[in-house]
């Protein structure tokens, strides 16, 4: 897909695996975490809570909660863990309870200004969220929402086949008529999961 008229991160930003191990300075790393924070929040709550892990024995908790299918995100040499609460933010009729979604609107900040800056950022939700939060001292009350893995694009070498392919592929998305609807809601198509 490419358009003039989409931001150029948004078109550019992708699920990308091949990571290198190379560190990430800490100043990149800030920007990263300045432009989530700047993301729009129900009454401005700012429900978003980030755990940045950088440190070798810290980093071997994550990579160790990782599911078997994340195996490329071990090598990631900083983690975002993305962390909030209901309680953090909003709870309105009709279940719009808002943390999850205004922490996922700081995650995609967080997203875009990685692609600015050359990095990979894939979000993933393959990880043990008991284990990890046992090992990372994160109360009970905190819903672990995703852990980012972040780092600068590297070799494709130890991609399984399928990643491999999936590294390169264009991108999947359903057509766009199924999911924007004009004027006209359709219960039964927005039903639809595919
Ligand atoms: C909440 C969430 C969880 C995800 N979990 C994983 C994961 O555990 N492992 C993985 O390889 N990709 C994961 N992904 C990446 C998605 O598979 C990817 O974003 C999707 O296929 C669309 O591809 P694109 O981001 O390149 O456009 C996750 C993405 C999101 C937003």
């Amino acid at each position: 897909m490419k358009s003039k008229e989409i931001l150029s991160e948004i078109e550019q930003r992708r699920a990308y695996r091949a990571l290198a191990e190379k560190p990430i300075e800490q100043d990149v790393l800030d920007r990263l975490l300045s432009a989530a924070v700047l993301a729009p929040s129900c009454m401005n709550k700012q429900p978003w809570r980030f755990l940045l892990v950088t440190e070798d024995a810290e980093r071997e908790k994550v990579a160790d909660s990782l599911t078997r299918g994340n195996y490329w995100a071990k090598k990631a040499p900083a983690y975002v863990l993305v962390i909030t609460s209901l309680e953090l933010d909003c709870k309105l009729p009709r279940n719009r309870e808002y943390a999850l979604f205004d922490t996922g609107m700081a995650v995609m900040n967080l997203l875009l200004q990685a692609t600015k800056e050359g990095l990979y950022a894939h979000p993933m939700a393959g990880f043990d969220a008991d284990k990890l939060a046992e090992s990372m001292g994160i109360f009970d009350e905190f819903i672990l929402v995703t852990v980012i893995a972040l780092g600068w694009p590297g070799s494709t070498e130890s991609l399984g086949e399928q990643h491999l392919t999936m590294e390169s592929a264009p991108r999947d998305r359903k057509p766009i008529e199924s999911v924007v609807f004009k004027n006209k809601w359709d219960n039964d198509k927005a039903k639809k999961v595919q």
